[in-house]
C-alpha cells in the first residue's frame, strides 16, 4: 500500500492505472462499516483507492470537527490489510484555497431532514466529494466506481444527483448498512456513547425493526409508522422520524422497492442517524 501526501503523487499513481479504479472516500476512524465498502471495491476494481480527510467545511459551528475522533495508526493497519493499494491523506491547504467557487445542495431535497438540522452541512460534503471524484477520475478515461454507506442515505442521494447534474464519470455504488450485533448501525461518533447511552441508542434501530414489521403486515400509512417508532424512541431526543422515496420526496404511503425509513435523534450529546430501506 502507498500512502500519499500529495495530489501530484497521487496523480502520478493513478495514471498507471490500467484497469478500473474503486475509491472509497472517507473521514479515517474506520471500522466494519467501511471495511464491507472497502471490501465490496477490492472485489470490482484492479486499483482500490481510500481517502481520509476530515473536511472541515461539513462542520457547522458547535459540531465535533475538533474532537472528531481520529486514529491514523489504526486507519493505516486497517487499510493495508483490506489490500488497499493506495492511501490519500491530503492536508486542508491541500484540498482548499482561498475564496473558492462554492457548491450548494438543491433547493428542496438538500435543505429537509439533515439539511433542516445540519444546515450547510450538504454544501461542505458535496464540495469535498465532487473534488475528490475529479482527482480521481484525472487520468481515468473509462467509468471509475465510488462507493458509500446507505446509512448516510441523503448524502448519497445528493452525490447521486450531483454526479448526474454535473456529468461527473463515476458510477455511485450504494453499499448495505453494517450493524453490530446487538443492532446498532456501525458509525465513527459510537465511541462517543457510554455504556448506558449505548443502551438507549438501540432503540434507533429498534424502531426501525418494529416499522419493518408493520409492513410486513401491510400497514403502510406513513403516519401510523411514525407513530409507533415515536413510541419506541425513548431516551432519545428525537430530530426526525421520516418515510420518503429513493429520490427523498416525502411519501404518505409506503412505496414498496422505493421507500427509505429514516429516524436520527440525540444520545445525550451523540447525534445519531439510521434507516431502513423497504
Ligand atoms: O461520509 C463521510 O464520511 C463524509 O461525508 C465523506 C463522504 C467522506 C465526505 O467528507
Amino acid at each position: 500500500m502507498i500512502i500519499i501526501n500529495s495530489i501530484e503523487e497521487l496523480y502520478y499513481e493513478t495514471k498507471k492505472a490500467k484497469g478500473s479504479i474503486g475509491f472509497i472516500p472517507t473521514m479515517g476512524a474506520l471500522h466494519e462499516g467501511h471495511l464491507s465498502l472497502i471490501r465490496q471495491a477490492r472485489k470490482e476494481s484492479e486499483l482500490v483507492v481510500v481517502s481520509i480527510f476530515v473536511n472541515p467545511t461539513q462542520f457547522l459551528e458547535g459540531e465535533d470537527l475538533d474532537s472528531y475522533p481520529k486514529k491514523e495508526k489504526a486507519d493505516r493497519k486497517i487499510c493495508e490489510l483490506a489490500g488497499v493499494d493506495i492511501l490519500f491523506m491530503p492536508t486542508v491547504e491541500m484540498m482548499y484555497g482561498k475564496d473558492e467557487l462554492r457548491i450548494s445542495a438543491p433547493a428542496i431535497r438538500g435543505f429537509i431532514l439533515e439539511g433542516t438540522s445540519r444546515a450547510g452541512h450538504f454544501d461542505g460534503m458535496l464540495q469535498i466529494v465532487m473534488k475528490l471524484l475529479n482527482l480521481i477520475a484525472y487520468h481515468q478515461p473509462k467509468k471509475f466506481r465510488a462507493y458509500f454507506g446507505k446509512k448516510d442515505a441523503q448524502q448519497l442521494a445528493l452525490i447521486t444527483q450531483m454526479v448526474k447534474d454535473y456529468f461527473i464519470n463515476v458510477e455511485i455504488v450504494p453499499c448495505n448498512i453494517v450493524r453490530d450485533g446487538d443492532g446498532l448501525a456501525l458509525s465513527s461518533r459510537n465511541i462517543y456513547l457510554s455504556k448506558e447511552q449505548r443502551v438507549h441508542a438501540l432503540s434507533l434501530s429498534r424502531s426501525l425493526k418494529k416499522a419493518t414489521k408493520m409492513v410486513i403486515k401491510k400497514e403502510f400509512e406513513s403516519s401510523k409508522i411514525k407513530e409507533k417508532m415515536e413510541k419506541e424512541l425513548t431516551y432519545i431526543e428525537v430530530e426526525y422520524i421520516a418515510l420518503v422515496n429513493r429520490q427523498f420526496v416525502p411519501i404518505k404511503h409506503i412505496e414498496l422497492g422505493n421507500t427509505i425509513i429514516l429516524v436520527a435523534g440525540k444520545v445525550g450529546k451523540t447525534r445519531l442517524i439510521d434507516n431502513i430501506w423497504i
